[in-house]
């Protein structure tokens, strides 16, 4: 399996991610601070929540792709609840990470400020800070990168991330002076009525100037409803100091949305994957039914693919052009040559090779290699089985550590024994063999170049090239046995009702007989 260098089969046509974002590049921030620490007891969930998955990530690894993808020269992540989990799921994703605890003092504004003196002790922080949220999945580098632009163009001291919305109830609003300049931040719990009718928003998403947010921090005190220190106080503060404050309004509010319980990230997981599946029908795939496709973020798929109803795409999956995958197919790190046909199957970490067929109703596990034309048919099962070109494993069986060579042709119901109780034995099985239905493979065990075995046999020595393996026992007919031991059964009656019509069948002459 070769998912991170998917294929010499594949990579001329190595598809690329529709989904490029070519926003004017701006300077790189000084560190971008993802605040992480909340609780999202919403969830119900053991889980924290920021590691709950949407398109085959955890939240966080969303955030923390967006924040990377601004190429800033530190990154910080502020963590508390269930530290332990959330520090090791952020290490393993993004090791250079910086992360940061926490203490006892609630707020937003806590949290980054804890960032920045962390922050600080490693590099002086001039320049632009950028924060964002560990729960806001959808939020992309692209707008980010508009958000910082806009920033520094305008020599703000701090730049806010706004929506417009329908019900604006819960979100801190933006209230703004005569002017329609951006004066401060009241949070829902602190608003008065005319404050609450404001629709205008505060995303939680900002860019700052990293002494202004330091400055001003410093003074912000938790006299408030909730008792918090607030990061949203740092607007109203830096207006005082004499800087700018101003507002980039998004349209798209799918990608300021936070998740805080199931039903709002199965929301937005639903969009991402429409936003996903739109992007590739864009780039020439045709998808049947996007309502019951499924496609990470990470998979790639080239021009003229075609995805029936039901698939799910994960990981590292790479689909070449002109293939045909589903319908009822799951796919997880599963590479699939140009023009192959895979239908009804559960596939991990497989390849399937160019033109090959698979399913329908077919499990392929680990270490599953099909060759190019190959094919492995229906009530499949393979694992660490490497088939070789134009092979083909039709219907009924088990192939495991096995190596089947090219053009061999396996019968139905075949079946490597490759687990003796103990360990794992490996079968290989050469070019141009034709085995007979029901062959028994006791591995280990090898059988030659253009071999052949017979019906049911129970290969258990090596068989050498041409020749034919054979492992039968004399068949023995017990003559009239259903009607002696089984008297007055279906069985026997039927037994009985043909020997009476062959016995009247010979004793009738016929003149035809033997035409
Ligand atoms: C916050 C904003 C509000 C905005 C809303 C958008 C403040 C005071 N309010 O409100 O104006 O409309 O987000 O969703 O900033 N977090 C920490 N440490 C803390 C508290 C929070 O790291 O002590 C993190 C959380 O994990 C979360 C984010 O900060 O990722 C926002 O926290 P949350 O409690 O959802 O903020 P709100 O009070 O809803
Ligand atoms: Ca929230």
């Amino acid at each position: 399996m070769n998912a991170e260098n998917p294929g010499q089969r594949t990579s001329a046509h190595r598809p690329e991610a529709p989904q490029a974002e070519g926003a004017p590049i701006a300077a790189r921030p000084a560190a971008v601070v993802v605040l992480a620490a909340g609780a999202g007891t919403r969830m119900k969930s053991r889980t924290p929540k920021i590691l709950h998955e949407l398109g085959g990530r955890s939240m966080v690894a969303h955030a923390l792709a967006a924040a990377r993808g601004l190429d800033p020269e530190q990154l910080a992540v502020v963590v508390r609840h269930e530290r332990d989990r959330v520090a090791s799921h952020i290490a393993a994703l993004d090791p250079t990470a910086l992360i940061v605890d926490q203490d006892e003092i609630p707020g937003t504004g806590r949290a980054v400020e804890v960032a920045l003196d962390a922050l600080a002790a490693r590099a002086a922080l001039t320049g632009t800070v950028v924060v964002t949220y560990g729960d806001v999945p959808l939020l992309s580098t692209g707008l980010l990168r508009e958000l910082v632009t806009r920033h520094e163009a305008d020599g703000n001291a701090v730049t806010v991330l706004t929506a417009v919305l329908e019900d604006a109830h819960g979100y801190g609003r933006i209230l703004r002076d005569d002017e329609g300049a951006v004066a401060a931040i009241r949070e829902h719990k602190d608003a008065n009525d005319d404050e609450r009718e404001v629709r205008e928003v505060n995303s939680g998403i900002y860019a700052f100037d990293a002494r202004v947010l330091a400055d001003a921090l410093r003074r912000v005190t938790t006299d408030n409803a909730q008792g918090e220190k607030y990061l949203t106080d740092v607007l109203e503060l830096a207006r005082e100091a004499g800087g700018r404050v101003a507002a980039l309004v998004t349209e798209d509010r799918w990608q300021v949305e936070g998740a805080n319980d199931r039903v709002q990230l199965q929301a937005l997981a639903a969009e991402l994957n429409r936003r996903i599946v739109e992007a590739w029908m864009r780039a020439g795939v045709t998808v049947i039914d996007p309502a019951t496709t499924w496609i990470d973020g990470t998979v790639r798929l080239a021009e003229d693919v075609t995805i029936k109803p039901n698939t799910q795409l994960h990981g590292a999956t790479l689909i070449g052009r002109d293939a045909v995958v589903g319908p009822d197919t799951t796919l997880t790190d599963v590479v699939v040559g140009e023009g192959a046909h895979v239908r009804r199957t559960e596939g991990t970490k497989a390849e399937i090779g160019p033109g090959a067929t698979v399913g329908p109703f077919t499990y392929l596990r680990a270490g599953t290699v099909l060759g190019a034309d190959g094919k492995i048919g229906a009530f499949y099962e393979t694992k660490n089985a490497q088939i070789g070109r134009g092979a083909k494993l039709s219907h009924l069986g088990y192939v495991g550590d096995a190596e089947v060579g090219e053009g061999t042709n396996i019968g139905c119901g075949n079946i490597t024994a490759n687990y003796d109780g103990v360990n794992k034995h490996r079968t290989v099985i050469g070019a141009h063999v034709r085995t007979s239905s029901n062959t028994v493979f006791v591995a280990p065990v090898t059988v030659g170049d253009g071999a052949y075995t017979g019906a049911g046999a129970v290969v258990r020595k090596d068989v050498p090239a041409g020749a034919l393996a054979l492992s039968v026992a004399p068949q023995r007919n017990a003559e009239g046995w259903t009607e002696a031991k089984r008297p007055g059964s279906p069985s026997a009656l039927a037994a009985r009702a043909a020997h009476e019509k062959l016995s009247q069948t010979a004793s009738t002459p016929s003149t035809e007989e033997g035409k």
